[in-house]
């Protein structure tokens, strides 16, 4: 199976992966593919390297979903077909504003909470949130239906389960039980009065002495409105973990030719099988690829060397060639050796239907949209390119 076949019949694909390999190159790469497909892709993006936010106009537009001019690609039939190309950089911060507001039940909560010290303190990390930021920022625009497909590309996650159990843990975070604790001196209007009972009105006023009455008014308060907003948050986990579900959604594994890389790939691929998680393969990245064989460059290039090195001394060229068949050796070795790792590390982890696709290690950074349509051009169906 290729990639555009995969992502014809997708709404999402989630890049998953260890850090640096080229999950953002990847996601984006996919997101030209299906675009050029004649589909409307959003590609949600963290953090892309700096050149190609740029040379996407990313940098202009933060949170905002922003279209990608394709002119110059040569894309205009599959324009006129409705294919689109979107980004979008999450920002934590203001995707969780956003939240808030859509959820808040009026706008007094909403304002109150927004303006919240503790919230603004606290927001951009709560609950390590970045991963759950995407899958909320993925219920809306997914939900929406505004774009045919959806690329997801997730940060370098050291633990699988941060990104899939985003959902669960926030719940964890907003459990009700939990909260009481807080919100119990709060409810009860008492928080500083002569009539606190119980733990928690004991410990807050220990709390105050050391922090503060405001601080911990700001607390109380913080909790307080997080409770009103409970129910709101509940339904979109909900929903979200549906998503996750659905037949339409796939995770990609992207990885590099490293051994570690590879670690953090089989895992990734164990995890997602263990969960039930529609997988279809794994993106080796930044590969040496040699063209087989060993070459020896005398025999290759030994005519045209010795015309253009006609002036030079006769073992200068001969050197040079020396040298080249050496440095041919050692990316054949390394080659070969990343074959093996990608056999002993990976291959293990995957079933038969899961495809391997490789991209190779191109000597310049992908940066701008023709190098993106280089790297897509390598996920067609295995040896077939
Ligand atoms: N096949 C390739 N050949 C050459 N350079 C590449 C290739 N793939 C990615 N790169 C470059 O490697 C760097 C890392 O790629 P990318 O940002 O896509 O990785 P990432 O997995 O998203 O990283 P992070 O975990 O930091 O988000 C970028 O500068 C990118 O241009
Ligand atoms: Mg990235």
């Amino acid at each position: 199976m290729s990639v555009p076949d995969l992502i014809g019949s997708l709404r999402l694909l989630i890049c998953v992966g260890s850090g640096g390999v080229g999950k953002t190159t990847t996601a984006a790469a996919i997101g030209l593919q299906a675009a050029s497909q004649g589909r409307k892709v959003l590609v949600l993006t963290i953090d892309p390297a700096r050149r190609l936010a740029n040379s996407l106009g990313l940098n202009r537009f933060g949170n905002d979903e922003t279209r990608i001019d394709l002119a110059g690609l040569g894309m205009a039939e599959a324009e006129a077909k409705g294919g689109q190309l979107w980004a979008m950089m999450l920002d934590n911060q203001q995707t969780f504003d956003d939240l808030i507001k859509q959820i808040a039940p009026n706008t007094e909560a909403r304002d109150r909470i927004l303006e919240n010290r503790i919230y603004r303190a606290t927001a951009d990390n709560i609950s390590g949130s970045q991963e759950y930021m995407a899958t909320e920022k993925l219920y809306d625009v997914v939900g929406s239906r505004r774009y045919d497909l959806v690329v997801l590309d997730t940060p370098p996650v050291k633990n699988a389960l941060d990104f899939l159990d985003a959902p669960g843990r926030l719940a964890r975070f907003l459990d009700k039980r939990v909260m009481k604790w807080f919100l119990t001196p709060y409810d009860e209007q008492k928080v500083f009065g002569k009539l606190l009972m119980g733990t928690s009105a004991v410990a807050f006023r220990l709390l105050g002495h050391v922090f503060g009455k405001e601080f911990l008014e700001d607390l109380s308060v913080y909790f307080h409105l997080f409770r009103d907003l409970y129910d709101g948050f509940r339904e979109r986990q909900e929903a979200v973990v549906e998503m996750f579900n659905q037949p339409t959604t796939a995770f990609l594994v992207v990885c590099a030719p490293t051994e570690p890389s590879l670690e953090v790939a089989g895992f990734f691929l164990d995890e997602l099988a263990r969960r039930g998680m529609p997988n279809p393969g794994v993106v080796v990245n930044q590969r040496h690829l040699t063209r087989g064989e060993a070459l020896d460059p005398r025999a290759v290039l030994g005519a045209a060397a010795a015309e253009a090195a006609s002036d030079l001394p006769p073992h200068t060229a001969s050197q040079l060639l020396a040298r080249l068949g050496a440095a041919h050796k050692r990316l054949r070795e390394l080659s070969v050796r990343e074959d093996q790792l990608i056999t002993e590390r990976l291959r293990v982890h995957m079933h038969r239907r899961q495809v391997l696709w490789s991209i190779p290690r191109f000597e310049e950074d992908v940066h701008d949209l023709p190098s993106l349509a280089r790297v897509g051009s390598y996920l067609g169906r295995p040896g077939t390119r």
